[in-house]
């Protein structure tokens, strides 16, 4: 058969096929990796605080449960932000004169709570409660990842509806015993089989989870 191109020509055509497929494919991939980057879901950036919290001294260092602040947390849907009188049960003795610490005091002397920039928020056309997930043993980790390490804090992860859906579709990798819910670094041991355990014990309705009506309410 004559061949119609030279055999140089040939390899062209081939290769501006392929490069037109390798662009498409990689504006492709681009548009998703945009859609998920820290810029539109708002991760890893840390906002201006009144007063620059460190959870890693805090919660990490420290070892203060996130329950003493966060006291809602197992008991309603919010997990509620520490008041300042929390604040002052230790820093009524320590640091008592430190200026990063004047908000809490004027705060204080003024009965106006602290005004902290959210970090972790949903649109409001979303349904969430924590005490389920706390109840049924999903731990703080699977949700705003290591808050322990964070010298200010921000959100680890996108709050995007494939988040929440990764889990609901199964949710027994995920699952922890009830004494570990608080502890950022808990992993069952090699055989342990108490996750499966704890899926059934808790009556988790496995399959259900991804209906709509389950968040969208
Ligand atoms: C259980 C005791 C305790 C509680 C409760 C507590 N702190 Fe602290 N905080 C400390 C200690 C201890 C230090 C460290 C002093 C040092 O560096 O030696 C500290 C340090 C700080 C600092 C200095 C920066 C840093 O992290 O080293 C800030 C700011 C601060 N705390 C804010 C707060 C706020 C805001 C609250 C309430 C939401 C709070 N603390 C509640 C014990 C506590
Ligand atoms: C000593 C008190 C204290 C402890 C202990 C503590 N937190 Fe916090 N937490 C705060 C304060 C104050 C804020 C608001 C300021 C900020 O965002 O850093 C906050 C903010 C947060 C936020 C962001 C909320 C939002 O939407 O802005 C999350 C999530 C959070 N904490 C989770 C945890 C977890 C998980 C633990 C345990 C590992 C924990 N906290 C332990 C005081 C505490
Ligand atoms: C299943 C995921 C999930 C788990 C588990 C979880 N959270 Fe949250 N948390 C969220 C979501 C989603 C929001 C934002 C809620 C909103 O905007 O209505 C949030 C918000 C928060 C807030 C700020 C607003 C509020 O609710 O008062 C704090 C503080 C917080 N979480 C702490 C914790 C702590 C502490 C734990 C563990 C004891 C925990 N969370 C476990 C998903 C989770
Ligand atoms: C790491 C696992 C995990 C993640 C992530 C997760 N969930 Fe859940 N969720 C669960 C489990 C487990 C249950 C309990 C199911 C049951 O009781 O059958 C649950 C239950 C719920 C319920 C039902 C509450 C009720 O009234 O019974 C809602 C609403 C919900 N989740 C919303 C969300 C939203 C919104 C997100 C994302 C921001 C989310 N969940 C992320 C594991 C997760
Ligand atoms: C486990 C919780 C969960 C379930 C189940 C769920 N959604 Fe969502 N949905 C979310 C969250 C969280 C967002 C917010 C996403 C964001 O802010 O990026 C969302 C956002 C949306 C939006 C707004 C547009 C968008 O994509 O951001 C639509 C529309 C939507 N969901 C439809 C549905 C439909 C239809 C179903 C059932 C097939 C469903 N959702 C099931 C959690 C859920």
């Amino acid at each position: 058969m004559a061949q119609i191109f030279s055999p140089t020509a040939d390899t062209w055509l081939r290769l501006s096929v392929l490069a037109f497929f390798a662009l498409m494919s990689g504006a492709f991939v681009g548009a998703i990796g945009i859609a998920h980057s820290a810029y539109v879901t708002s991760t890893d950036q840390a906002p201006h605080q009144p007063v620059p919290f460190s959870h890693r001294h805090h919660a990490g260092e420290l070892g203060i449960d996130c329950r003493y602040c966060h006291a809602d947390v197992e008991k309603g849907p919010k997990a509620g932000l520490p008041p300042t009188a929390t604040c002052m049960t230790c820093h009524s003795q320590i640091w008592t004169n430190a200026a990063m610490l004047a908000p809490i005091r004027n705060s204080l002397a003024n009965h106006t709570p602290i005004r902290w920039t959210r970090v972790a928020k949903l649109p409001d056309y979303v349904f969430f409660r924590h005490d389920v997930h706390i109840a049924k043993g999903v731990g703080c980790v699977s949700c705003h990842g290591r808050i322990d390490t964070m010298p200010l804090t921000y959100r680890a992860k996108a709050f995007t509806m494939e988040f929440c859906l990764d889990c609901h579709r199964d949710p027994i990798p995920h699952l922890r015993p009830a004494d570990h819910i608080t502890d950022m670094t808990w992993q069952p041991a090699k055989g342990d089989t108490r996750r499966t355990e704890i899926a059934a014990h808790a009556g988790i309705r496995l399959g259900e989870l991804t209906h709509c009506y389950v968040c969208h309410r």
